[in-house]
């Protein structure tokens, strides 16, 4: 018997204090190409995102705003929400860790980690910033030995926590990281295992008392205490896909969306959240290795500054690129092409708008607008009754269709390795081979000559058809340009082909072909 594949994919869920930017855009849209992706190979997927709403910042801005934490992070996720509709996202679910869904299964799982012997409690006595409200370590000691000023005043502090045995998990980890491909990238593989090394023989504190932060998931054995933000946001990967649920819930059976999946993550939350806490919380849950997931580990995306020169994306430089300026600006497509095609996934970009203007205009609507266009445009002059029968055929003919088959060969092979930009490029690079087979076989001048029309319909046939096969590959990317395309083939049946079917010969014989109308208008910048 066989069962359709599942691939259940999440994004790091947004911390709500400041405004989504093109890194947040930039995340989701990458996971919603791969969740796309493998919707086209038929997986049964599901596409968890969503909003991190717990903690000491939420609380210090909305207190200082004047406003409860929970109106504050309501709002706050309402901008993240917008975001990702204007962005097109596919998600199937939303998770916000307010939600009472998550904080019972938060609690559940403290219950039993503590059940189990992975949590004590314990005193700890250090240097405390009050202004910071957090412990400091030697590390925030300055040159001369002092903490600095940016501490404002430091006390020595005794304070009781809660703590998670993270160490119990080191050498188990350590073999785990070494052993799997559980980080994607593998060149990160490194940076996780020299962390390790630091993490080994320390626990984590999982607790922070009421009376410095109350805005939090309350420990369900010691009411005096919330549980630290990272503990909580994590466990939304398990608790909205239905993990330890309550019978009759409406969320996902557990065990339909786990173990075949993949956390959509940012390089600076790798390390020791995602790739230390997190696997050691799982492990001391009780989830076997081949139940653990996998991180997609991505880049960061910065700005190219005047000076030509890389420049970290920030708040208070005032250099934050609002996505939805730029989705006004030059249309969601092209917003979504640019932010998975400039970037190899792992590694960083300069953000560059006259990069994002050329490479977008180049490589979709003059090359594949102009393709679309003209390869209908002349189909349905030269020939009313649809799509020819062909008696001839050539070598070059011949070589587009092997570039075809091949192309989707690499596509695949480049988006089972999550390299979108790749991808990309193969597609962009047989659609410049196929313009320019039919700048060598001018089918123009072929129409003009009566005897020709056998080689006039060999190569018609050979433009349009590489346009309904681009349609489907380029469909994660820019779904609503693809589907008008298919509006325009008279092929809707496009949208629901699986890859696996996916080879020259959709456009059958006698199929009548619509009209081109423009898809991808060019942009420019102001
Ligand atoms: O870290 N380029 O939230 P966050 C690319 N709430 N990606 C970027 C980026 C950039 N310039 N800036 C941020 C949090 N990101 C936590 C996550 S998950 C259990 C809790 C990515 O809003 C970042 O790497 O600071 C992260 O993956 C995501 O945006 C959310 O970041
Ligand atoms: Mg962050």
């Amino acid at each position: 018997m066989s069962q359709t594949p599942s691939y259940y994919i999440t994004t790091a869920i947004d911390y709500t204090n400041g405004k989504p930017h093109i890194g947040h855009a930039y995340e989701k849209v990458l996971a919603d190409v791969l969740a796309r992706y493998h919707r086209l190979k038929g997986e049964n997927v599901y596409f968890l995102t969503g909003v991190d709403q717990h903690g000491q910042k939420v609380q210090q801005t909305a207190e200082k705003e004047g406003v409860e934490p929970k109106a504050y992070v309501d709002e706050m996720t309402k901008g993240f929400v917008s975001l990702w509709e204007k962005l097109g996202l596919s998600h199937d679910a939303f998770a916000e860790t307010t939600d009472p869904l998550h904080v019972a299964c938060v609690q559940k799982i403290l219950l039993n980690l503590k059940e189990k012997g992975a949590l004590y409690k314990k005193a700890y006595k250090g240097f405390y910033s009050v202004r910071q409200e957090q412990f400091l370590t030697e590390k925030e000691r300055g040159e001369d030995g002092e903490f600095g000023s940016e501490w404002g005043e430091v006390v020595e502090l005794e304070e009781e926590n809660w703590y998670f045995r993270l160490s119990d998990h080191a050498d188990w980890l350590r073999e785990f990281v070494t052993t799997s491909d559980f980080i994607f990238p593998e060149f990160r593989k490194t940076e996780v295992l020299n962390a390790i090394e630091k993490a080994a023989d320390t626990d984590l504190c999982i607790s922070r008392p009421k009376n410095r932060l109350h805005w939090g998931i309350e420990l369900p054995f010691d009411k005096e205490y919330v549980t630290y933000v990272w503990f909580d946001a994590l466990i939304n990967y398990i608790s909205f896909a239905g993990y330890e649920k309550e019978a009759g819930s409406d969320l996902p059976n557990f065990n339909d969306l786990w173990p075949a999946n993949a956390h959509v993550i940012g390089k600076d939350i790798m390390v020791p959240s995602h790739s230390i806490y997190w696997p050691a919380m799982l492990h001391a849950m009780g989830f076997s290795n081949e139940e653990m997931p996998q991180l997609i580990v991505h880049g960061w995306w910065n700005l190219k500054a005047s000076d030509g020169k890389s420049e970290k994306i920030s708040k208070s430089l005032g250099n934050v690129v609002d996505p939805v300026e730029l989705i006004e600006q030059f249309g969601v497509e092209a917003t979504r092409y640019y932010l998975v095609r400039d970037i190899v996934t792992g590694r960083d970009s300069d953000f560059d708008p006259e990069r994002f203007v050329d490479l977008y205009n180049k490589e979709l609507p003059k090359t594949l607008g102009n393709l679309l266009n003209r390869s209908l445009g002349m189909l349905r002059k030269n020939f009313t009754e649809g799509i020819p029968v062909l008696s001839h055929d050539d070598e070059e003919s011949s070589a587009l269709r092997s570039l075809a088959t091949e192309l989707i060969a690499k596509y695949r092979d480049a988006m089972d390795k999550n390299d979108v930009p790749t991808a990309l490029k193969e597609i962009y690079s047989f659609l410049s081979q196929c313009n320019a087979y039919a700048d060598k076989k001018e089918p123009w001048v072929l129409a003009k000559d009566e005897t020709k029309r056998d080689q006039l319909a060999t190569v018609l046939c050979h433009l349009v058809e590489p346009v309904a096969l681009v349609s489907v590959l380029l469909s994660p990317v820019v779904p609503t340009a693809c589907k008008r395309i298919q509006e325009q083939l008279k092929a809707e049946f496009l949208a629901d082909i699986n890859l696996d079917d996916l080879r020259w010969g959709l456009l059958e014989s006698g199929h009548e072909v619509g009209k081109a109308k423009p898809v991808f208008p060019q942009i420019a910048l102001d």
